[in-house]
């Protein structure tokens, strides 16, 4: 199985989750990837969090499988040195350091540009280029913040809410890997690298354009139909937090199953799909709401759409999850379990498909990790553990043409 960006040699000089997210990635793909640390204690992420002491976190592992360790200083002059060989002979360097660290660093784009005019640079910052937040550093939930995120998630009457899916960080990395792809088939046509720039404000208000599209709906209308707030509460003029709300054009809610007293889990997503409404009546043993004008459009409905939830978890009462899921499926019914991580890990579906995936590492023994969420009919990506601090510098400065003598030297250089 060829897997399509063997040959593709990528520098990977990032850190955290938002670079590793996208490296990792194309690693997945066959790319090769090598991953540049500080000696003595590379990538942050290494020791945060750790579960066993003294050997890489989970945090780390599950963010640089398939790749490689090279331990170099690059603030030294043997470790520039390096690098710039690196830079020469390899298709793609991926950052994400604080505003300027590679300028200061010795490595604006100008120079690697010299260095390698084909090369593609790909980085990730909080904020665009220019954006008076430029000089910013930033981390998930600053950027979810900044991004329109937390201030349309949550509870209307609570404070602006943090999602715990990584809108900031592995999905700008997911946008920066697009980025980079692009550039490359781009590369092929012209034979000219170039630089690819992707903020962590502008990814996370790209997973928010519909609640753009509401802020112009509501300064039209004054109004947004398929908010819990209308038509007994008050709008504002600014698109407000909408609870369970779906955001799209069919309500939902959050509803209690059998069991939510105790289990904090205990429950389904429910959606009332317009063209659903006479099979969800029939599932929940209500026929007689199919032709009941006070129920049977979707306007007439939403005046009392949290009446027609109450009812539903009252059907729910003596349900599981589950089962309710179970029985609603047959009814063609929009709807899921809400599932734990441990339901999640334990998923055989999950497992067969290979997106959760166990890896075997050296020094941890085996781990859970998600594994590519992106499936090909001819491709299944193999995941392999996250190397060890510097557990390839030998291999990739040989390959770089250094002597065993000089690569002993490099060590001592920047012994620490
Ligand atoms: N050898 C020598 N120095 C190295 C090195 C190496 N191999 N690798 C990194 N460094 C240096 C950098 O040159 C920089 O030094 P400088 O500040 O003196 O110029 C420093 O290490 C890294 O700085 P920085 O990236 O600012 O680290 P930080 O821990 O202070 O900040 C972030 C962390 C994530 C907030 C910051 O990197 C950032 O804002 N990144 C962009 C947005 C982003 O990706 N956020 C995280 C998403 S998960």
């Amino acid at each position: 199985m060829t897997r399509p960006l063997e040959g593709i040699k990528i520098i990977d000089f990032t850190h955290v989750q938002a670079g590793p997210a996208c490296t990792q990635l194309l690693a997945w793909f066959g790319a090769d990837v090598i991953k540049v640390e500080r000696p003595g204690s590379g990538d942050v992420t290494r020791t945060q969090l750790r579960d066993i002491p003294d050997v890489d976190a989970l945090y780390f592992t599950m963010l640089n499988s398939n790749k490689k360790s090279l331990t170099l200083d690059t603030k030294k002059p043997e470790g520039k040195e390096v690098l710039e060989k690196l830079i020469r002979e390899s298709d793609v360097m991926v950052e994400n350091f604080g505003p300027g660290a590679l300028d200061r660093m010795g490595f604006p784009w100008e120079h690697i540009k010299e260095l390698n005019p084909k090369m593609i640079l790909a980085s990730v910052k909080g904020f665009s280029d220019g954006h008076h937040y430029d000089d910013l550093k930033v981390y998930e939930n600053v950027a979810q913040c900044a991004g329109g995120s937390a201030s349309t998630t949550g509870f209307w009457d609570g404070p602006p809410t943090i999602s715990a899916a990584a809108l900031g960080d592995s999905n700008t990395g997911m946008h920066l890997a697009i980025g980079i792809l692009t550039a490359l088939i781009g590369r092929d046509k012209t034979g000219k690298g170039q630089k690819v720039a992707v903020s962590m404000q502008d990814s996370v208000l790209n997973l928010c354009r519909v609640k753009l599209r509401d802020q112009q709906r509501l300064d039209r209308l004054g109004y947004l139909e398929e908010y819990p707030q209308y038509p007994h509460g008050e709008f504002s003029d600014v698109v407000p937090r909408g609870g369970n709300a779906g955001g799209g054009g069919q309500p939902g809610w959050v509803l209690k199953c059998k069991g939510w007293e105790t289990d904090p889990n205990s429950y389904i997503y429910f959606t009332i799909q317009g063209h659903a409404w006479a099979p969800i009546c029939k599932a929940i043993g209500k026929p007689e709401w199919i032709d009941d004008p006070k129920y049977n459009t979707a306007s007439a409905r939403q005046p009392h759409i949290f009446d027609i939830f109450a009812t539903i978890e009252t059907w729910l009462a003596d349900k599981t999850k589950f089962e309710a899921v179970d029985i609603l499926r047959k009814f063609d019914i929009p709807c899921a379990p809400v599932l734990t991580m441990k339901e999640l890990a334990n998923d055989p579906s999950l497992r067969a498909s290979g997106t959760i995936t166990e890896v075997q590492h050296k020094e941890r023994g085996s781990y859970l990790t998600v594994g590519s969420p992106i499936k090909f009919s001819d491709m299944k990506p193999e995941i392999t553990a996250s190397p060890l601090l510097g557990e390839h510098t030998d291999e990739v400065l040989a390959s770089l043409g250094y002597s065993t003598e000089q690569i002993g030297k490099l060590h001592d250089a920047q012994a620490v």
